[in-house]
This record gives C-alpha cells, sequence and structure tokens, in this order.
C-alpha cells in the first residue's frame, strides 16, 4: 500500500562508494537529453575488441526491429573473466557451495578462466561452431556457470532448462531450439530427494528420436551412483574435459550475435523462447546490476535464483562476473536439513549482498524470527528480490528481521524478455518504499497506458509499458518474430508492453499489480494456465479444463485446476491422476496444488469459462460473485463452490 510511510535514503549507513541522489539526478537527466551519449557511456563498463560507435537503431513500429551497439565486437566470456585477469586474477569469482560437502568450491578468476578454456576447446573438438545451439541442463553446481561461460566463448547460443522440466517439456526444448550438444548431470539433490537429470535427459533425447539434432552429451557425475552412457554419444565430463588445453582464444562476435536463448511462459500456451545477444545484453547486464548490487572490494552476491533463470543468467553469472564480483551460488534449500539453513550460508560465507525471491522470505517468515535471531547476518549490507509481488509486511519483516534494520531492501521489477533490473531503487540514492518496487533505472522511460491504450500521466494505474529500447531488450521469439510482434508491440502500438499491470504513486513510485494475460507465477516461476490446459486436453477422459491461479501464503500464487470428465469414461479421473498428468508434461514446478472434478463450468451465453469466477470459488470465496446474469446457468456456481467447500 503506497501509504505505508517511506524509509529515507539517509537512514542506512552510507558507504562511500554508493551514489548519492545528486549523481543519481545527474545519470537521470543526462539519460534523458542524450540517450545515445548516455548508452554508449555505459557500454564502457564492459570489454569490446571493437568499440561500438552506435547506440540504439530499430523501431518498436511494425516489423519491430532493435539493434545495440551494431558496429561493436566483443565477446561476453572475455568481459566476465579474461579482462579481470591482470587486475584480479587471485581473486575469488565464483563460490560453490553443495549440500553435505564439507567445503565450498572456490575459483579465482584465473581458475574459471582455465575451466572455461578447457570445455571451450572440447566443445570444438565435439563440432559446436558458432552460432549453434547448446543446451545446459544442470543442477546448481559450478560446471553450470563454466558451461554457460564456455559456450559464450566458442560463439555458441546456450539453452539453459530448468531440471524441473519433464521429458516432454524439455524434448520440445530441444527440438524447438535444435540444440546439438547437451550438458547435463547425473542426478541433483534436492534435501533428501535425488532428481535424475540423466534420466530425464535419456527419456527426452528418446522421445525426440530420429528428429533429435543432439550429437554429444556431456554428463557431470555428481554421485558415486551408476549413471547409464550411450556410447559415442555420453561423454563423462572431468574425464574428458580435464585434458584439453586451460586456454582458448575466445570467438570474437558481432554485437548483435545471439548469446543465449531461454524458454519462458506466455499466452497464448506454447513455451516460446526469447532471444539476447551479445553486446546490449552484456553492457546491460554489467549497468543494472552495477547501479543496483554495486561491487565493492570484498563483496559476496548470493542471488539465490536457480541459473536456468534469467535471474541466474543476469544476477548469478553475467552481472556480477562483469563487474568484477565474487558471486555465490548453492544447491541447499532454504529449510533443509533444518530451518535457516540460507542464514548458515550466509553468516559461513559472509555474504554481503543476499539476492531472493519473496517466496523465500515468506518461507524465512514462517520459520519464525527465532531462527533468523539466532544468526549474525552482520555480513549483509544489502538485500534484494524480484520475481513476484512482495506485500510490505513481508518486506518490513525482511528489512528488520533479517536486514536488521541496516540494510535497505531492494525489490526489483524485470522479465526474462528485459533481461536485466528495469524498476528497482538505486541502494543509498533513494527513499524506499516497502512494497513498491521503486522507480526506473536511469535511461527508461516507463508508462502506463488505459484499456484503450491511451498513456496516462501523473497518478495512475493501467499496463506497465516501456516507451524507448534499452540495450538488453529481447530481440525476438526464437524463429517466431511475428508472435514476439504480436505479444509485445501490438497491445500498446509503438510500446513495449510487459504483460503486468501497475500504479503509479504521487511520487512517481511504481507498484505492481500482477499479470494482465493468462500468465500465473507461482513460487516466482511462471506458468501459462494455457500450457496446463493443453497438457490436460491430453487425455480424452476429459471434456474441459480451467486453470487459475489463486493466493498462497508463501508461494504468492498457486496452481488450481477445474476438470470436466467424460460421463461415458472407462475408467474414472482421479485428482492424483490429473496432478501426475501435469508434473509428466510440464514438470514438478507446475504440479496444481488442487484438483475439482466439477459437472461443468460456469460459462457467458457465447461459451466463455468466467474464470474470475473460478478464481473466487478456489480461493475459498463463498458469496460476493457479482452479477451473475450473463451466466447460461447460474446454479452452478453454487455446485463447484459446494464442492470446494467439501473438499477445504
Ligand atoms: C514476471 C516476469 C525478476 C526476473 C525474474 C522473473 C513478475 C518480476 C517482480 C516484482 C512484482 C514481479 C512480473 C513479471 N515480477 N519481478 N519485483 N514485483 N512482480 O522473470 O520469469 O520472466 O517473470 O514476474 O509479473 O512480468 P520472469
Amino acid at each position: 500500500m503506497s501509504h505505508t510511510s517511506s524509509i529515507p535514503a539517509s537512514a542506512y549507513h552510507k558507504h562511500p562508494l554508493l551514489m548519492s541522489a545528486e549523481r543519481l539526478q545527474v545519470m537521470r537527466d543526462y539519460a534523458r537529453q542524450d540517450p545515445e551519449a548516455f548508452w554508449l557511456e555505459q557500454a564502457q563498463r564492459i570489454h569490446w575488441h571493437r568499440k561500438p560507435t552506435k547506440a540504439f537503431r530499430g523501431s518498436f513500429d511494425g516489423d519491430v526491429s532493435i539493434k545495440w551497439y551494431e558496429d561493436g565486437l566483443l565477446n561476453a566470456s572475455v568481459c566476465c573473466i579474461d579482462r579481470h585477469l591482470t587486475a584480479r586474477g587471485d581473486q575469488v569469482a565464483l563460490i560453490s557451495h553443495r549440500e553435505g560437502r564439507e567445503n565450498a568450491e572456490k575459483l579465482t578468476y584465473c581458475m574459471l578462466h582455465e575451466r572455461v578454456c578447457r570445455l571451450a576447446n572440447a566443445l570444438t573438438d565435439l563440432g559446436v561452431e558458432k552460432g549453434q545451439r547448446v543446451a545446459i541442463c544442470l543442477p546448481m553446481i559450478s560446471e553450470s556457470v563454466v558451461a554457460m561461460l564456455a559456450c559464450a566463448r566458442v560463439g555458441a547460443i546456450h539453452v539453459v532448462l530448468f531440471g524441473g522440466f519433464s521429458a516432454e517439456g524439455i524434448a520440445d526444448r530441444l527440438h524447438d531450439s535444435g540444440a546439438v550438444l547437451v550438458i547435463t548431470a547425473s542426478e541433483a539433490k534436492r534435501g533428501s530427494k535425488s532428481v535424475p537429470f540423466k534420466q530425464t535427459m535419456d527419456e527426452a533425447l528418446l522421445k525426440a528420436g530420429k528428429d533429435s539434432t543432439v550429437h554429444s552429451v556431456l554428463v557431470v557425475r555428481t554421485s558415486e551412483a551408476a549413471v547409464p552412457m550411450l556410447p559415442g554419444r555420453d561423454y563423462d565430463f572431468h574425464d574428458f574435459v580435464d585434458s584439453f588445453e586451460p586456454d582458448f582464444i575466445p570467438v570474437v562476435m558481432p554485437a548483435e550475435a545471439p548469446l543465449f536463448m531461454l524458454y519462458t511462459s506466455g499466452s497464448p500456451g506454447k513455451p516460446k523462447a526469447v532471444v539476447h545477444t551479445t553486446g546490449g545484453y552484456m553492457a546491460w547486464a554489467a549497468y543494472t546490476m552495477g547501479m543496483v548490487y554495486t561491487q565493492h572490494p570484498g563483496d559476496v552476491l548470493w542471488c539465490t535464483a536457480d541459473v536456468a533463470w534469467i535471474t541466474g543468467h543476469t544476477s548469478v553469472v553475467y552481472g556480477p562476473l562483469a563487474n568484477g564480483g565474487t558471486t555465490m551460488i548453492s544447491d541447499s534449500l532454504p529449510n533443509a536439513p533444518h530451518p535457516g539453513r540460507w542464514l548458515d550460508l550466509v553468516d559461513e560465507y559472509k555474504v554481503t549482498m543476499l539476492f531472493t525471491s519473496p517466496t523465500a522470505v515468506r518461507a524465512m517468515m514462517a520459520d519464525g524470527d527465532e531462527v533468523a535471531a539466532a544468526h549474525s547476518l552482520e555480513s549483509l549490507r544489502l538485500l534484494g528480490v524480484a520475481g513476484e509481488p512482495i506485500s510490505s509486511d513481508v518486506w518490513l519483516w525482511y528489512h528488520d528481521t533479517i536486514g536488521r534494520k541496516r540494510c535497505p531492501v531492494a525489490d526489483t521489477w524485470w522479465q526474462t524478455e528485459t533481461a536485466g533490473i528495469v524498476l528497482g531503487p538505486v541502494p543509498g540514492a533513494q527513499a524506499l518504499k516497502p512494497g513498491s518496487a521503486s522507480t526506473p533505472l536511469p535511461g527508461l522511460e516507463l508508462v502506463i497506458a488505459d484499456q484503450k491504450g491511451q498513456i496516462q500521466q501523473n497518478m495512475a494505474e493501467g499496463s506497465l509499458c516501456i516507451a524507448r529500447s534499452w540495450p538488453g531488450q529481447a530481440r525476438t521469439i526464437w524463429r517466431d518474430h511475428d508472435r514476439f510482434c504480436k505479444t509485445y508491440f501490438s497491445m500498446v502500438p509503438g510500446f513495449y508492453f510487459t504483460g503486468d499491470g501497475a500504479r503509479r504513486d504521487e511520487d512517481g513510485y511504481y507498484w505492481i499489480t500482477g499479470r494482465m494475460d493468462d500468465v500465473i507465477n507461482v513460487a516466482g516461476h511462471r506458468l501459462g494456465t494455457a500450457e496446463v490446459e493443453d497438457a490436460l486436453a491430453t487425455d480424452h477422459r476429459l471434456v474441459e479444463s480451467a486453470a487459475v491461479g489463486v493466493p498462497h501464503p508463501v508461494k504468492g500464487q498457486a496452481l488450481v485446476v477445474f476438470v470436466i470428465s467424460r460421463k461415458d469414461a472407462v475408467t474414472q479421473l482421479t485428482e492424483a491422476g490429473i496432478k501426475t498428468l501435469v508434473s509428466d508434461t510440464l514438470g514438478r514446478y507446475a504440479t496444481p496444488e488442487d484438483v475439482y472434478i466439477v459437472p461443468d463450468l460456469p460459462r457467458t451465453r457465447s461459451g466463455k469459462i468466467v474464470r474470475r469466477l473460478l478464481r473466487k470459488i478456489a480461493s475459498g470465496e463463498v458469496d460476493n460473485f457479482g452479477d451473475l446474469s450473463t451466466l447460461t446457468d447460474q446454479d452452478i456456481v453454487r455446485t463447484i463452490c459446494n464442492f470446494v467447500q467439501d473438499k477445504k
């Protein structure tokens, strides 16, 4: 709520390296007056083989074309590694903590260089060429960071796939991306459970069958357990890679060459891969992370996101390393083997900046204040969250109990498509409002449009759009530029439409109100309700289904599905069977929280399912449904309510 009082920037100890309010204002003015010069200056944060002389060229109209730093040449792995070797070759670049192992692995910039080069040589030996796609499906281990940077070094486009995807989900993405090589692990530990990465990958490759473009699979053995290997296709990662030379001349790429693509959910159904290019993305990663998560000597940044999400790309790998920082990863769970596990790690590794999801903060809050009180947490100087809305009470708990009122909390709003922070406070330079993602970083112009697409001035609420391009903007959807134009540029012509609703308050601070399309956000994971319905439609015992998101105390939103069963089905649909169908098709992360098998769904006269009502019913409401007169059958609302109440 905007009436929660704001906390002035002066409330925090002012580190000499933090930006001042005056300096921030100078940047904002400069970016507004001369965007071309401003963005060329920001590009100096990274290393170029040939410096660009142009910033943005392109347009949001018609066939949307976006190009940044067009005549620049660079290699992303050089920005992240080589350029730091002289000044800080022996500084730790990556801390990789593995649950159940005594000491975390600490890789200096020199060591990271060696590993990335060996893998780059191995990839080249296996025939990987620039522009080809390499799929990476790994747990949070150092090899995942090394793999991304090695792809960048040879000019291959990496496609990181989430370990929680099903075999079918992986097969679809391997097919769509045309990946030639896969880097995976034998298994991963999630608390006491084992996640069978290699087995799932084998199933995915089997599904792809003869159509598969994958010729080689590198397997990181993460445990002693035996793992079936297919001779001629599968290689033990370390046996194979470690014998290659620790030096590799980076392949110099044009700024607009794709660096990676990343799948994300949206409307309609099918997940799509957004494409990010090298120069703009790298400059943007360095700029956005540098503005919010300034790297001071000795800083350790722990962003708890999985590398398979955009946060993992920008805030775990490219941003912190481009800025010469120390980044940390861990495969641990927040509350296993005991509550407060992540806080143990903050103390143990002297984490100075903790960046996590509101879901994780709510989980820590549920563990109780005593858990936080039992930790020192004195190394922390900055806290961050992103990925979903955070309410002001959870924000304040994070600030007071984890940050001990000493650390600013940066709530940053961004997306896979924006690749970096768009809305977020510059710590130390501006006031914070609990629950607000603050203001746009300098150089970004955000606007709010009403239902007719009219741009609103001053205090307003509506669809959140971005008026001008930024260097890290997604360039296209892989092999579907038409969908790219339609999804993001047709809602409000001439503007990038984010898919989110937002309110701008009297101080110009933004308050995200949530998605305006059929995307829901479960524990920070973006999920298209149409994807879930498509998965369910494969079971012919089912007439129709509707998936909705409902508020959840920890996950933010939870997935609830309503299904209508065929009366003449030979075997009965079961709730458990429906859950399994969704998790087998999409992945475990998409397993519905609740399933209701109902006789029918509320519909308008034109046959459209009224999801607004289903959301209310699934959230436990029993009345206040508003005007039901447009429904074909008003009694069905009561019937479904009874189903839901009976189960609760
Ligand atoms: C969607 C993008 C932060 C990048 C990782 C997620 C929601 C993101 C916030 C925030 C409220 C947020 C939006 C957005 N979202 N950050 N600070 N407050 N909502 O990237 O998976 O592409 O999801 O996450 O709805 O559109 P993503």
